[in-house]
């Protein structure tokens, strides 16, 4: 392990240290004979000699740092020691029954009702390079598609191929991403993320979770992605519900479309919960030759359909839950979350 994540491993044992004995442990195991500190230091004669002045440097530093947050750690404890009082432990509370966030349990409605067509739950980072969240998605730098994704940039040094890191702000970073995991469709992934985006009101969050559908094959074509998006919301939202296309642009889908569900109220009419009778909850298209190439993939011989829609708007969506603001699944007041 290099001293940085050392220091950081460190640093995160040392909070969750609340006891004496914890305290003696992270001594022994950092700062003992056999310890991380004395583990480095014994390295140095197999260093370079032009390297070991600076690496030793590297190490004395890492042991005060260290030193000193074990210090701000026994004063924190002791503080916390000297001002507990007696505790009744026979005293009734008010006892709160636990469960998931309404978020959690979508996510996992979500992964069952494409898994039982066939989708495969995958993961990606969410803290990503550009090249897989943008620029391997057709939007080349300084191309103003980009400036729609409001992007976080992560102060950290750029990747000389990759490009910056960035937190992701959609989970198309997982697209490419998959074709190079798996290098020859068939390929039906569903990546289901956190996101992140300098946008805060009543329909957006700072963070919030997208979910990604990948499918490519030979002859993938957009009747399959409507058929896959008729049993979506007819799972999700009930069987009356009924979607619609609105004709869009997304640089890595050709054709685009938006994804808008009937309004399970009004059935289509319109009313106060939505726009003339309908709910916008995400893109979709058929992939872009040139994001089939950056993942490998012949355009010749593949075709595939892409989605990525958000899950805290399409909750707020359904009728039992049917909320106007979804900034209200993050405020962790649980008489709200608790109604759900
Ligand atoms: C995208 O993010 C595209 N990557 C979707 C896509 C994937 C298109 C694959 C084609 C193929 P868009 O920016 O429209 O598109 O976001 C999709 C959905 O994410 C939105 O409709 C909304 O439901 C949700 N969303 C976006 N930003 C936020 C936000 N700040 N807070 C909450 N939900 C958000």
């Amino acid at each position: 392990m290099d001293i940085r994540n050392l220091k950081q491993q460190a640093e995160v044992e040392l909070v969750r240290v609340t006891s004496d004995s914890q305290l003696e442990q992270f001594r022994v195991k950092y700062f003992g004979r056999q310890g991380e500190i004395s583990k480095l230091l014994k390295q140095i004669p197999n260093l370079n000699k032009s390297d070991r002045g600076k690496f030793g440097e590297e190490v004395n530093k890492l042991k005060a740092d260290l030193e000193a947050a074990l210090g701000r750690q026994v004063v924190k404890l002791q503080k916390a020691t000297a001002s507990h009082e007696p505790v009744d432990l026979t005293v009734k509370t008010d006892s709160h029954r636990g469960s998931l966030h309404p978020v959690t349990r979508a996510i996992d409605q979500i992964t069952d009702i494409f898994s039982r067509i066939g989708f495969n739950r995958v993961t990606y980072p969410e803290v990503d390079w550009d090249w897989y969240s943008f620029e391997s998605l057709n939007m080349p730098k300084g191309h103003p598609a980009r400036d729609e994704w409001e992007t976080f940039f992560v102060d950290y040094p750029e990747h000389s191929k990759l490009g910056k890191l960035v937190l992701t702000p959609h989970t198309s970073n997982g697209q490419v991403r998959e074709m190079q995991r798996l290098k020859k469709p068939p390929m039906r992934m569903i990546n289901i993320a956190r996101c992140y985006r300098r946008q805060q009101d009543v329909t957006h969050t700072f963070m919030f979770h997208q979910f990604e559908g990948l499918v490519i094959d030979k002859d993938i074509n957009l009747g399959h992605l409507k058929g896959t998006f008729e049993y979506f919301a007819k799972e999700f939202y009930g069987p009356d519900t009924k979607i619609r296309f609105r004709p869009f642009h997304f640089q890595f889908t050709e054709p685009s479309m938006e994804v808008d569900f009937s309004c399970v109220h009004c059935k289509g009419k319109g009313c106060k919960f939505c726009k003339a009778g309908w709910h916008e909850v995400g893109g979709s298209g058929m992939v872009h030759p040139n994001v089939l190439r950056a993942g490998g993939i012949d355009p010749d011989k593949y075709t595939g359909y892409a989605f990525g829609w958000g899950v805290e708007r399409t909750l707020s969506l359904r009728p039992d839950v049917q909320i106007d603001d979804i900034r209200r699944f993050y405020d962790n007041d649980i008489r709200f979350l608790k109604q759900f």
